[in-house]
């Protein structure tokens, strides 16, 4: 019998959606989610969703990071929910009203909010006036996004130990950033290996290149996978 997929979320940055489900395809087997981000979502729409998830059971991700006033978000929640997407990202800056209704409007999805993205810098965030350490507002906004509803966190593996500390146990940690041993670092800045970032707490790991642009993705899933599993205790 095959192993229980890993908790892995392979991020389909494709050019098209050929390239998506031919990656999808080759992953499945192997890790528990497809991750579908917004370049393909706004090329080809809704249709990328069947796609990518083919004949297979895999969960799909929906990183479409919506940010507007709540009706907006609860009705673009809604007009998603139908896709029976797993997770649906939504930014926590958007505040509680809005991930509020972003759950109530998709109940059967998992809510996951990102909190500060990666790409910024304390300086970035002083100029858009989130002054102090990014983990401050890391940590802020978790507490806020799972108290109005969300049941997972996007975060850095190096922030995974302190917002499991402000959310508890039983929201899902999702992190990017994610890079096996010896493979590049690309444009990820602050990056830890699978065995890391899962030996921290994270419940869901976002990987893509070290994948996707493997010469075999079907194989690269599966050895990051087996290196998992080799972490006792890790692939539930
Ligand atoms: O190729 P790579 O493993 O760097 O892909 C990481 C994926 O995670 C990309 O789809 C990227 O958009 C996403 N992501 C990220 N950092 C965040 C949030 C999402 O890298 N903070």
């Amino acid at each position: 019998m095959a192993p229980n997929p890993a908790p892995i979320a392979v991020a389909l940055d494709a050019p098209d959606i050929e390239t998506a489900a031919r990656w999808a395809s080759l992953v499945t087997p192997h890790v528990s989610t497809v991750k579908v981000g917004l370049e393909l979502y706004l090329r080809y729409g809704p249709d990328v969703v069947a796609s990518v998830r083919g004949a297979s059971r895999v969960q799909v991700f929906l990183d479409l990071k919506l940010h507007d006033i709540p009706a907006t978000v609860a009705g673009a929640a809604r007009a998603v929910a139908r896709l029976r997407p797993a997770y649906l990202t939504v930014h926590a800056a958007g505040g509680a009203s809005m991930i509020r209704a972003a759950a109530e409007a998709a109940p059967d999805t998992t809510i996951a909010a990102v909190t500060v993205l990666t790409s910024l810098a304390d300086a970035d965030l002083d100029a858009v006036g989130l002054g102090g350490p990014a983990l401050d507002a890391t940590r802020r906004l978790a507490l806020l996004a799972v108290a109005a509803g969300a049941r997972a966190v996007v975060c850095s593996p190096h922030e995974v130990s302190a917002v499991r500390s402000e959310v508890g146990p039983d929201i899902t940690l999702i992190t990017p950033g994610v890079r096996p041993a010896g493979s590049s670092a690309e444009d990820q800045a602050r990056i830890a290996t699978p065995e890391e970032a899962v030996a921290a707490g994270a419940d869901l790991l976002v990987i893509g290149r070290p994948i996707t642009g493997a010469a075999d993705p079907g194989a690269a899933a599966a050895a990051v996978a087996a290196a998992l599993r080799r972490t006792a205790g890790v692939v539930r």
